[in-house]
C-alpha cells in the first residue's frame, strides 16, 4: 500500500537576496513496510525533501500526499504528532528526561495510560537492545549508541507510520552504525511502519545498498 507520495514537488527558499530552488518537480511514491534511502550530495535537498514528508512545511507547487490526503490539507500538528516519528543525527533527546520518559513522551502527548505507556515504552527500549538497568539514565549518562538507539524506540513508540531518519548514523562509529541500520531495516521489514533512510554521498555505501 502507498502511505506517501510526492506529485510534482518543488520547494523554494526565498531570503531577501536569493532565492534557491531546492526541489524542482520531485515525483515520487513510497510504500508500507519499505525501506528507503534518500541520496544526493551535499546541498541537494534531502533534508528540505524529508522536511516536507514529516510536515514541518508544504511545497511551493505539486503536493505531498499521505494516504491521498495532500498535507497541506490536514491538521499538521496532528499529522506530525500521530503518524510521524523522526530520528535525528544528533539524536534529539529530552535530557532533562530519563531514557524511559524519553519513549514514554509520544504516548503521553497522544493522551495513553501512563501505566500503559511504561509498558510500551520498556518492552521497545528491551527490543532495541538497551539495558534495563540504563532506563533510568539521562541522556548524557549513554553512548551515542544507545541514545540513539532510545531516540529510535521514541519514534517507533507512538505507533507512527512514517519513520524519517536523517543521517541517523552520522554520528557513530562504524560498529554502532552498522547495528543501527541492521536495527532500523529489520524493523521496516517486520512491523507496519515505512522506514526511511538519509544519507550523504560521503559515508559508506554498504548499509544502503540493501534498502
Ligand atoms: N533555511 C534556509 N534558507 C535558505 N536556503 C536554505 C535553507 N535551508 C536550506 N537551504 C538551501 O537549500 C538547498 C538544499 O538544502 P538541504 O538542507 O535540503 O540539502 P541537503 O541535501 O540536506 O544537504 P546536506 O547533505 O549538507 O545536509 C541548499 O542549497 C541550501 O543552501
Ligand atoms: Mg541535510
Amino acid at each position: 500500500m502507498k502511505i506517501l507520495e510526492f506529485e510534482n514537488v518543488s520547494y523554494k527558499y526565498q531570503t531577501k537576496h536569493r532565492t534557491t530552488h531546492a526541489l524542482k518537480n520531485i515525483c515520487a511514491s513510497f510504500s508500507q513496510g519499505e525501506a528507503y534511502a534518500v541520496v544526493g550530495k551535499s546541498g541537494s535537498g534531502k533534508t528540505t525533501f524529508v522536511s516536507l514528508a514529516a510536515g514541518l512545511d508544504t511545497p511551493a507547487s505539486g503536493a505531498v500526499k499521505f494516504k491521498n490526503e495532500p498535507t497541506d490539507a490536514l491538521d499538521r500538528d496532528e499529522y506530525r504528532k500521530n503518524h510521524v516519528g523522526m530520528i535525528y543525527q544528533n539524536f534529539n533527546l529530552f535530557m532533562h528526561l530519563t531514557a524511559l520518559e524519553n519513549v514514554m513522551c509520544p504516548l503521553i502527548l497522544q493522551k495513553k495510560d501512563s501505566k500503559a505507556a511504561d509498558e510500551t515504552a520498556k518492552k521497545k527500549l528491551l527490543q532495541l537492545g538497551l539495558k534495563e538497568e540504563h532506563f533510568k539514565s539521562l541522556p548524557a549518562m549513554l553512548s551515542g549508541g544507545e541514545q540513539q538507539r532510545v531516540a529510535i524506540a521514541r519514534a517507533l513508540t507512538g505507533s507512527a507510520e512514517l519513520i524519517i531518519a536523517d543521517e541517523p548514523t552520522g554520528n557513530l562509529d562504524e560498529e554502532n552504525s552498522s547495528a543501527i541500520i541492521d536495527i532500523l531495516l529489520s524493523l521496516a521489514k517486520t512491523t507496519t511502519h515505512a522506514c526511511w533512510l538519509l544519507r550523504t554521498t560521503k559515508r559508506s555505501r554498504n548499509a544502503w545498498t540493501r534498502c
